[in-house]
């Protein structure tokens, strides 16, 4: 048997149900689509892995929060390249089951509960809710299976609570400083930025899930750091979005403050795609858009970078996180050595974020997951 993949969400009956539209059932199939390539490609060492033959084989157990966020799948994807690698310099046959938790945290929790019941040797969680990481610590821990968290932060004294739990992700407030400095930059440096010529940079916010660590740290540190660098700004308005709906929250934002708006700062490439779109539905010449900035650079990020709609955006390290969260997912299950992972207090993994202009971007496209 190869390496078993499988991801399961309930597609097809949300989609009867009218839950999800077409669309997403086709994303849907291109990421089994490329699991399945990989599927096809990997070594096969042995069966199925259990904890008695974890030399030859492992299992690990991957529930993230919701398969249709971006940034997130991006990650998965590279997390199963980064898995075909590991194999093929080890001989150790890697199984990923990879459930979609679809935004219920108890619908992840029985998610978890079965990765228990089929043995593996170690979760990888993306909390749906970072606040209520109790009954799968407590179930991990009576099974004494390691947890990686990652992506959505939990509290520190949740992380405390055992031994053998981990958290893979990055610090939120670097990405609004590198958001901030970018704005700054672009406003100091090129006056017409500043179309109304008052030498107040006028921005709105798109803000993302209310309770996430990184959506409101990385509002506060991008404004403070705008200000910091000698930047007089004005808050004209805000939303709380998520790619469906950035489009039509940025349309009502202009329809308010029309021209005003100077800048959008958007707290993921997906609100700030949405910003884009509207702008693009609107009556204003490319000339006229405010600057818009993400983070993320997720692929469609990227090119938005390219195609000048985004002046940059904010590099949220998918690679390095899915390859740390890899090595230690491996490290822990083979029994190995966790030295070289470096380790914050022995628990955590934070990758930097970087700034992407027009003019690096393309090294971070050709970096991208091949
Ligand atoms: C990313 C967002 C993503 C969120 C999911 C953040 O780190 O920047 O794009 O929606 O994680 O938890």
């Amino acid at each position: 048997m190869g390496r078993d993949i499988r991801l399961r969400g309930e597609v097809s009956a949300a989609y009867q149900m009218g839950e999800i539209s077409l669309k997403k059932i086709k994303r849907y199939k291109k990421i089994t689509v490329i699991i399945g390539g990989i599927l096809a490609g990997s070594t096969v060492i042995c069966g199925c892995g259990g904890r008695e033959d974890a030399k030859k084989s492992i299992k690990i157990g991957i529930s993230v929060y919701d398969q249709y966020d971006t940034f997130v799948s991006e990650m998965m994807k590279d997390f199963n390249d980064y898995a075909t690698k590991k194999e093929e310099e080890t001989g150790i046959s890697i199984n990923i089951d990879t459930y979609n938790a679809a935004a219920s945290q108890s619908t992840q929790n029985s998610q978890v509960e079965n990765m228990v019941t089929e043995g593996c040797d170690v979760l990888c969680v993306n909390l749906v809710d970072r606040t209520d990481p109790t009954a799968i610590i407590d179930l991990a821990e009576k099974n004494d299976i390691p947890v990686i968290f990652f992506n959505r932060e939990l509290v520190e004294e949740d992380l405390e609570r055992w031994s053998r739990l981990y958290y893979v992700g990055a610090q939120a407030f670097e990405s609004g400083i590198i958001q901030g400095e970018l704005a700054a930059a672009a406003f100091l440096t090129d006056d017409s930025f500043d179309k109304n010529g008052d030498g107040i940079f006028q921005y709105v916010v798109l803000e993302g899930e209310a309770g996430h660590q990184d959506a409101i740290v990385r509002t506060e540190y991008s404004v403070s750091t705008m200000i910091d660098s000698g930047v007089e700004v004005e808050k004209l308005g805000y939303a709380i979005a998520n790619r469906a709906q950035a489009q039509t929250k940025m349309a009502q934002l202009m329809s308010q403050f029309g021209d005003s708006i100077e800048l959008v700062i958007a707290n993921n490439d997906d609100m700030a795609l949405g910003a884009i779109d509207a702008l693009k539905a609107s009556d204003f010449t490319k000339d006229e858009w405010p600057a818009v900035i993400g983070i993320d650079g997720t692929d469609v990020g990227l090119e938005a970078v390219k195609n000048k709609e985004m002046i940059g955006t904010v590099y949220n390290d998918k690679e390095g996180q899915a390859s740390a969260m890899l090595n230690l997912a491996y490290g822990l299950s083979t029994g190995g050595d966790l030295s070289d992972l470096d380790l914050i207090d022995g628990k955590y993994i934070r990758l930097p974020y970087a700034r992407v202009t027009y003019d690096d971007v393309d090294l971070y496209m050709e970096g991208d997951t091949e």
